[in-house]
């Protein structure tokens, strides 16, 4: 009473209690004692293009500042991403010759896994992620295999745990099945410990949405479908509840770390994730995402480093502990520096 009467005259003051949060927004000092959500360069995670051929060093036209490399031009380009401070990569590949089952996803011969010998040589340390996936592989352009018109999912999942079978023969830290086949996870877990590789973790892209924000990647990995959609294994983005129960699968099935995907147009399910589970929980910030600022950026629409910062932040905030971003590398120096504010 006292205080809206007080309001009413102009003379609120503290002692009638008006609540004052801007108190703590008044020095940048202040202001950063008080940050509830700290972004660091070790929750940050960077994806690279392995491709076909030797001496290729060739720009993303969709993924401004995003390269394709070959793997002679591989190991290089990871030192310097640990030289940066970050902690691991993830990889993806292509073939050279593309078929009905993507056999060279799972050769020993194939680009990612030279690459990943290629990265533990030049940079030990860095944690090597490899994506597990048949679309950038298969004539099709599917993640999976094809019975015709439609996805065969267990024989697919046959052909993706062969192929984690190869990443972690080729000494991969980490498996990253992005197909969203059911049981792929499961299969994924007795295949390696079958062989011995009981320590080699998976981290399962549990709930990857249909997006048209991968669109740009498509393009740099070559992968988009010959004919028809994802949306027969992606999930439907309206869906967030169908999201907890596809994390609680992978985890059942044997995941180490789940990922939500897309991150900016997702973070209410990140936090409903964060909320029920307390597995290591990792989100793809993607190319359509990425280059939907950085285009805006070009075009002096947008601040690049305020806006990406702002954006990172946010899916942390939302509760990612691993972040995957093409900003990796600018964001490690963009740290460094400090906070804008
Ligand atoms: C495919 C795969 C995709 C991405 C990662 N793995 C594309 C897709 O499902 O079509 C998208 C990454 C990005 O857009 O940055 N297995």
């Amino acid at each position: 009473m006292l205080r809206e009467r007080l309001t009413e005259q102009g003379m609120a003051s503290d002692e009638a209690g008006v609540q004052r949060p801007r108190r703590l927004r008044r020095t940048a000092g202040l202001r950063r004692l008080v940050r509830e959500t700290r972004l660091t360069v070790d929750q940050l995670l960077y994806p690279m293009f392995v491709v076909p051929g030797e001496g290729v060093e060739t720009e993303i036209g969709s993924l401004p500042g995003q390269l394709q490399r070959s793997v002679d031009r591989i190991g290089p380009a990871a030192r310097a991403v640990a030289d940066a401070g970050i902690q691991g990569v993830l990889l993806f590949g292509q073939a050279a010759v593309k078929s009905p089952q993507g056999d060279e996803a799972s050769s020993p011969d194939g680009v990612v896994q030279r690459a990943i010998g290629a990265i533990k040589e030049a940079a030990p340390n860095l944690v090597v992620i490899t994506d597990v996936c048949l679309c950038a592989y298969s004539d099709h352009g599917h993640c999976g295999v094809l019975d015709g018109q439609s996805i065969d999912n267990d024989a697919s999942v046959a052909r993706i745990a062969e192929v984690a079978l190869s990443h972690a023969r080729a000494g991969t830290d980490v498996v990253a099945p992005s197909d969203m086949m059911d049981g792929r996870v499961g299969a994924i877990r007795s295949a390696l410990d079958a062989e011995g590789f009981t320590e080699t973790a998976i981290m399962a892209y549990a709930a990857k949405y249909a997006s048209a924000f991968y669109g740009p990647f498509r393009e740099a990995s070559g992968s988009a479908p010959t004919f028809g959609d994802r949306r027969g294994y992606q999930m439907d983005p309206g869906n967030a509840r169908e999201a907890l129960r596809e994390v609680g699968l992978d985890l059942d099935e044997g995941a180490d770390i789940v990922m939500i995907k897309p991150a900016l147009t997702y973070l209410d399910v990140i936090a409903r994730v964060r909320a029920e589970y307390d597995a290591p929980l990792a989100a793809y910030l993607v190319s359509g995402e990425f280059a939907a600022i950085k285009a805006a950026a070009e075009r002096g629409w947008l601040d690049e480093r305020a806006a990406a910062l702002e954006a990172l932040t946010s899916v942390a905030r939302a509760g990612a502990d691993i972040i995957i971003t093409y900003w990796a590398p600018a964001a490690a120096r963009w740290l460094d520096e400090g906070p804008t504010h």
